[in-house]
């Protein structure tokens, strides 16, 4: 069990699948991207986030202007939750997954392709080992990770 959470500090990341890339039918095509590009799936969850769950994923935000409507934004529809293993994963998928706001996001990459605003930008990915780790175990147990 301790060496299952040992392991996602190296080579792992965390990421979601938002709501507006769910509603908007882009789960599939996202999740086959990430496939293609090399990452391994350690465990998957199809959820929607409870107030509480989103307020405190999220509490490193929690003084900025658009806390609260990323919290009811994230907690609007289904999610995708993951963690994801590669070699270098957690800035390999932040490159995969392009700028926080689609408009300055390079070609070919998934908010490029499916984000609709900086808001709504169809995924999250982990931009640390630690935070990695620390949003893994937020939404998955031990015998979940696979
Ligand atoms: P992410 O990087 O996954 O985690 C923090 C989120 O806050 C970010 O994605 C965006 O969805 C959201 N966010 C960042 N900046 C803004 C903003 N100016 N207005 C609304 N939401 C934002």
């Amino acid at each position: 069990m301790h060496s299952k959470l040992e392991k996602m500090t190296t080579n792992r990341t965390f990421t979601m699948l938002k709501p507006d890339a769910i509603e908007n039918g882009h789960m599939g095509k996202i999740i086959d991207l990430i496939i293609q590009s090399g990452f391994t799936i350690k465990a998957m969850k199809y959820t929607q986030l409870t107030k509480e769950q989103a307020m405190k994923f999220y509490e490193v935000h929690s003084e900025r202007p658009f806390y609260m409507e990323l919290v009811d934004y994230m907690t609007s529809g289904p999610i995708v939750a993951a963690i994801l293993e590669k070699e270098n994963a957690v800035a390999d998928f932040r490159t995969l997954i392009g700028s926080t706001d689609p408009a300055d996001a390079a070609d070919g990459t998934i908010r490029k392709s499916y984000a609709e605003s900086k808001a709504k930008n169809a995924v999250h990915g982990s931009d640390s080992d630690e935070n990695a780790q620390i949003e893994g175990e937020f939404h998955f147990n031990s015998s979940e990770i696979i």
